[in-house]
């Protein structure tokens, strides 16, 4: 495995971080639609809070192990 392509998988892994809170906030939505029980919500958006930070972490070492930063525009 090359640097590229390691970098390449966190990428892949990031990108799952976020397709998860995509589909935890349209579950929510769902759940609004058949008033599910407030906790139930407040537990998933504990669970897209972690996501948020597993996200961050990947992002995080993506930009570290290519020296490659985020543009500023
Ligand atoms: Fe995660």
């Amino acid at each position: 495995m090359t640097l590229e392509q390691a970098i390449a998988e966190i990428s892949k892994n990031a990108a799952g971080e976020w397709q998860a809170i995509e589909e935890y906030l349209n579950l929510i939505s769902d759940l609004r639609k058949i008033h599910a029980p407030k906790q139930l919500i407040d537990d998933i958006e504990e669970i897209i809070s972690d996501e948020l930070n597993h996200g961050q972490k990947l992002f995080h070492w993506v930009v570290k192990l290519s020296n490659i930063q985020p543009a500023k525009d």
